[in-house]
């Protein structure tokens, strides 16, 4: 599935212990070399854009950010900044604006006028999401900008087995096994307002679902905030302004992306990619049938519900 939004994530982390077979994807320099250059391809395995501290999350699930929010079961937005290598964010940023940079597509859904010209009762504002930001359409494989993320790995990176399980881990739980990509740039002035990415209406997403964000910021950029909800009020802020943030979210939550603040000798470098994956949780095992007999009727039936399920 595709996320409904730009800069949306994360669960009660009762954390997964599926690190066999992590431990064979190694913080090496893979394709990329460490810092912005003529690099042709991205690493066809995210763990090789980790630092060392990243490596060990992804193998251990140790962190002390995650271990925080693992004690606060409601919490809902978790930013890593210190698990992407700062120089390969670079080289990544600066492939992906060279390679797939000329073939985004703008994305603009202004506020509408008639929110104010037709309202009709005091205080009843009704604000739609409004943005502005420019996407790739990994969606069709056809476009344009598909066919040159896929020139650099760009699908294959976010499709790789060490994202899926960067996701696992940070979400706590089993995802399913096919997850939905994007990729989208932040230049100056461009944000996301207010909106929760609820999905009401998808069966499998109605209950929550999860998203892992890359986030690139280069040089020039000076500010750039995500605004979001904690107990029904619109009180946390967080700056993604890092060379490489990693963030999960537990989707849906309220949240809005401020707009890029450039720094004015450098606007030529102010953008931010975010590189996103869409998971939905992997249903709930139906517990085995006990063979033991019963005394006082039937056991209960084994029930596919309980974990929830998302998008
Ligand atoms: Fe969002």
């Amino acid at each position: 599935m595709q996320s409904p939004s730009p800069d949306s994530s994360g669960g009660r982390p009762s954390h997964p212990t599926r690190t066999s077979g992590l431990r064979s994807f190694s913080a090496g320099p893979g394709v990329l070399p460490s810092g912005p250059s003529s690099v042709q391809t991205l690493p066809s395995e995210f763990a090789e854009l980790l630092t060392p501290r990243g490596v060990r999350l992804l193998q251990t699930g140790r962190h002390p950010g995650v271990e925080r929010v693992r004690a606060d079961p409601a919490w809902r937005f978790l930013p890593l900044t210190d698990v992407i290598d700062p120089r390969r964010a670079a080289s990544v940023l600066a492939l992906l604006e060279r390679a797939v940079g000329p073939h985004l597509k703008p994305m603009s859904q202004p506020i509408p006028a008639e929110t104010i010209l037709l309202q009709e009762q005091n205080y009843a504002d009704l604000l739609p999401k409004a943005v502005r930001v420019s996407t790739a359409m990994l969606e069709s494989r056809r476009s344009r900008s598909w066919k040159a993320a896929e020139e650099i790995g760009l699908p294959a990176m976010l499709q790789s087995p060490s994202y899926r399980a960067m996701a696992e881990v940070l979400a706590g739980r089993a995802l399913r096994a096919r997850w939905g990509i994007q990729a989208l740039r932040y230049g100056p002035g461009d944000y996301t307002g207010p909106h929760n990415d609820a999905h009401p209406e998808d069966p499998d997403a109605r209950d929550g679902y999860f998203d892992l964000h890359v986030s690139l910021a280069d040089a020039g950029v000076k500010q750039q905030w995500i605004q979001y909800a904690r107990a029904g009020h619109f009180s946390e802020l967080s700056p993604l302004t890092a060379p490489g943030v990693l963030a999960a979210y537990r989707l849906p939550f309220w949240h809005s992306v401020g707009p890029l603040v450039p720094r004015p000798r450098l606007l030529s470098r102010a953008r931010r990619w975010v590189l996103l994956g869409t998971f939905l949780y992997a249903p709930a095992k139906p517990a085995r049938p006990s063979r033991r007999v019963e005394p006082h009727g039937p056991a209960p039936r084994p029930t596919s519900r309980g974990a929830g399920h998302g998008r």
